[in-house]
Formats: C-alpha cells, structure tokens, sequence
C-alpha cells in the first residue's frame, strides 16, 4: 500500500461493515490495520447510531467503514467526527450539493438525511489506538420509508451514479482530512465544522425530552457537546442523546 492510500476490501453482502471491521482489527492483533475500507453491497444488520437499524437497499448505496489511526489523545476523539462530517460534506459539495450537519454528524440536504456516520473508537489509556469509521452514503435508491425523511444524490441530481466512483471520490476527501487531523490543524478543522452546522444562524426547534423550544447553536465545546443559546439568553450545554433537533 502506498503512503495515503486505503486498502480496498468487497462484500456482497455483511452482517455490517463495522462488525466485520471490528473483528479484523482483533484478528489482525499487532499487524498493521490502519487505512482498510471494508465495504458491503448489503448489510444484513446495518447499525445506526443509538441502537438504530441503518436502511439501505441492496446495491444501491455505499455502506462502508473506514479504519484510520490518527495519533490522536482520546480527550479529541470528537475531531474524528468533526472530519468525517467534513469528508462527506466537502465530497457532496464537489457533486454541486450543498448539505448540512446536523450535530452531532448526520448529514443533510434540505432537512432530509443522506448520510449517517457511526464511529467506535478504540482506545488504550489517555491514546485513540484506531477508529472504525461507518458510513452510509444514499446514492441511487430513489425510493425511502417516509419516515426516515431520507434523500439520495440521485433523487436530488436526477442522475444515476457509478458507486465505485463514487466511493474513490468519498476516500480522496477523507485522505484529506485525515491529514488535517493528522497535522493537528484543530482550529481549522473547529471552524470549517461550526461553519457547516444546521442550526449556528438561525433558531430552531430542539427537544429535551417532552419539553419542545427554540435555540440557536452558539458553539460546540471541546468534547464535542452543543451549546445552545435560547431566545431568553439562556445558554446550555448537551452531551449526546442530550437533545435533539426537531425537523
Ligand atoms: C446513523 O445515522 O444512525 C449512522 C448510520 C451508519 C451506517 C453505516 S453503513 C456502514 C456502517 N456499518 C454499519 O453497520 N453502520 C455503518
């Protein structure tokens, strides 16, 4: 493999990606793991975050995970999902589609989800030993549950898309900012994220709970936790599964 490269490995189909992923990091304990692409045409048990089933029609979209080793200390272990919102926004982006973050790293066009990210991070002591890094891409299913409130670039470009193409486009931006982390370009990475949030200018509505009210993101703290501005003034802050953006 040559410097900045991934290594490229094909399913058809897989319980999951990052179930696969995990179990060749510790098949291949002390060798080396980094920068593999496991990739699945199907997942039989795609995972979403918090429990979550993740939908994907057979041989339509790209669902993959990434195994990168940063050198990263565990207290920055949020920069890997700042980055891979970043690789996937930049990539849509480069196809004219301008999307969103909505925090903590789902990606969004026009309020509706077109990628979902699930990282689990491996960590030794105070060190981020490797991260498995999941990603689903909705590219060419053109139909979704309405409920999901899900969109693909096909739907949203009108065009049919060649995934291996795709896929190569996706890993050049994730070389990319894996090298921003890699150089400790924190600030950076800090601003391009916040710039890219839903939610940093205008107010909407966040739920805790049973409780429904408006705010604005004011900024997004060193553990990657969201601090809300409410219409008082109030200001506080949410860790994950904390609150949640009503659409
Ligand atoms: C979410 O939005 O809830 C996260 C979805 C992550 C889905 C991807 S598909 C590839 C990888 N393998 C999985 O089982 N899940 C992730």
């Amino acid at each position: 493999m040559k410097k900045d490269q991934f290594d490229i490995i094909y399913f058809d189909n897989l319980d999951s990606t990052n179930n696969y992923a995990k179990k060749y990091i510790e098949k291949h304990e002390g060798k080396d793991i980094c920068n593999k692409v496991i990739v699945a045409d199907y997942q039989t048990k795609g995972r979403g975050s918090f429990e979550n089933k993740w939908q994907s029609e057979k041989g339509k979209n790209l669902t993959f995970s990434i195994i990168i080793c940063p050198e990263i200390f565990a207290k920055d272990q949020f920069y890997i999902s700042k980055i891979t919102s970043l690789a996937l926004i930049y990539y849509l982006e480069a196809q004219g589609i301008v999307a969103k973050i909505k925090w903590p790293n789902d990606i969004l066009f026009e309020n509706k989800k077109i990628s979902g990210i699930l990282i689990e991070n491996s960590i030794l002591g105070d060190s981020l030993t490797s991260s498995i890094v999941g990603i689903g891409i909705n590219i060419n299913q053109k139909k979704f549950d309405v409920d999901l409130n899900a969109t693909s670039i096909n739907i949203i470009k009108s065009s049919e898309y060649d995934k291996t193409k795709e896929l190569e486009k996706i890993l050049n931006s994730y070389i990319y900012v894996l090298n921003l982390c890699k150089n400790k370009r924190f600030e950076y990475i800090d601003r391009q994220y916040f710039n890219k949030l839903l939610g940093k200018r205008e107010f909407l509505k966040y739920r805790k709970e049973s409780l429904i009210f408006e705010a604005i993101i004011e900024d997004i703290d060193e553990y990657g936790r969201l601090i809300l501005k409410e219409r008082s003034g109030r200001k506080k802050i949410y860790g994950f599964k904390e609150v949640e953006l009503v659409l």
